[in-house]
């Protein structure tokens, strides 16, 4: 007789979505009956990059299909620094939208920080303006990065309770790592946060009860890189050659994540598939920031969102 591995528990980053964007749904529709306040978020993109074109039409569907108000301002490649900024201005002070979001990358010639800091930081649903990520430095209420966000409400479904454990973060952007290791942190975690010049970095990962990889490397981390029964988030999206060489030779792709799955499903308690698993969470909790930034513009607490 064999003995199979044992194979991680996939973490479904779809159903949990789903299931979050109804919580929220409903939590804005009684805002809206309660309240009359229709939650509305305003998305801006300039240029044609394609990617964006699609994650921005994305973005106006869902919202709409949470019952909240879209506006989508689509912007010309040409359009200068100032005349974005006084689209932001103006939406700043729009009180029927609660949540901007101006999708990035932005063309070479604006400069996207002095772009970011120009979003009131109450209607700042991307949690990247650097008064929210001081927020969340130092424990005050804010808005909190949507995909840091997302695995942070996944590991605390999975897990219960993260006091204690070990925490491993590999990756440091603004985006992703910093955001998800103050996260982390906020919830008793003890906390690591590596990168590109971390020594040993297998060794170190093998030390933690939570990784999560936020490099943008396809399949960086290896199975053997996982301490047995720890749970892995892995927030990758890369593409990557099909794996058929004649589709690869047509320039067929398909999409890896920031870990090698077939090694670490073999050594891992939980794993975040990819695709299906953290990609999911963002857009939902890009929803739930707006609606939590619809409700503080009002005065109004907001309903609690985690199931
Ligand atoms: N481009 C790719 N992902 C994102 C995101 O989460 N927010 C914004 N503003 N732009 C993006």
């Amino acid at each position: 007789m064999t003995v199979e591995p044992a194979r991680a528990a996939l973490i479904d980053g779809k159903t949990f979505s789903a299931a979050l964007v109804e919580r929220v749904a409903a939590a804005a529709a009684r805002l809206n009956q309660a309240h009359g306040v229709q939650a509305g978020l305003a998305v801006v993109i300039v240029g044609e990059d394609p990617a964006s074109q699609i994650y921005v039409r994305n973005k106006g569907e869902r919202t709409l299909g949470a019952g909240m108000r879209s506006d989508t301002h689509r912007l010309a490649e040409t359009t200068t620094q100032a005349e974005l900024l006084s689209l932001i201005a103006g939406l700043n002070t729009d009180a029927g939208v609660h949540g901007i979001l101006v999708q990035l990358p932005l063309p070479a010639h604006i400069d996207a920080s002095a772009v970011l800091a120009a979003i009131d930081p109450d209607k700042d649903v991307d949690g990247f303006h650097v008064v929210n990520a001081g927020r969340l430095a130092v424990g005050l209420p804010g808005l909190v990065p949507c995909t840091p966000l997302g695995c942070l409400l996944m590991l605390k479904d999975q897990l219960g309770d993260l006091s204690g454990l070990h925490a491993v973060v590999v990756g440091r952007s603004n985006i992703v790592g910093k955001p998800m290791a103050q996260l982390l942190l906020a919830e008793s975690c003890t906390v690591t946060i590596a990168h590109s010049r971390t020594r040993d970095l297998p060794a170190l990962c093998r030390t933690a009860d939570i990784l999560v990889a936020a490099v943008g490397r396809p399949e960086m981390v290896r199975g053997d890189w996982i301490k047995p029964g720890a749970t892995v988030i892995d927030v990758g999206i890369n593409r990557v050659p099909s794996l058929d060489p004649a589709k690869a030779a047509e320039g067929k792709t398909r999409v890896v994540g920031d870990v090698a799955f077939a090694e670490a499903v073999q050594v891992a308690g939980r794993i975040t598939p990819v695709p299906g698993g953290v990609g999911p969470m963002t857009i939902a909790c890009l929803l739930a920031n707006t609606y939590v930034a619809a409700c503080r513009q009002n005065g109004i607490a907001p309903e609690p969102l985690d199931a």
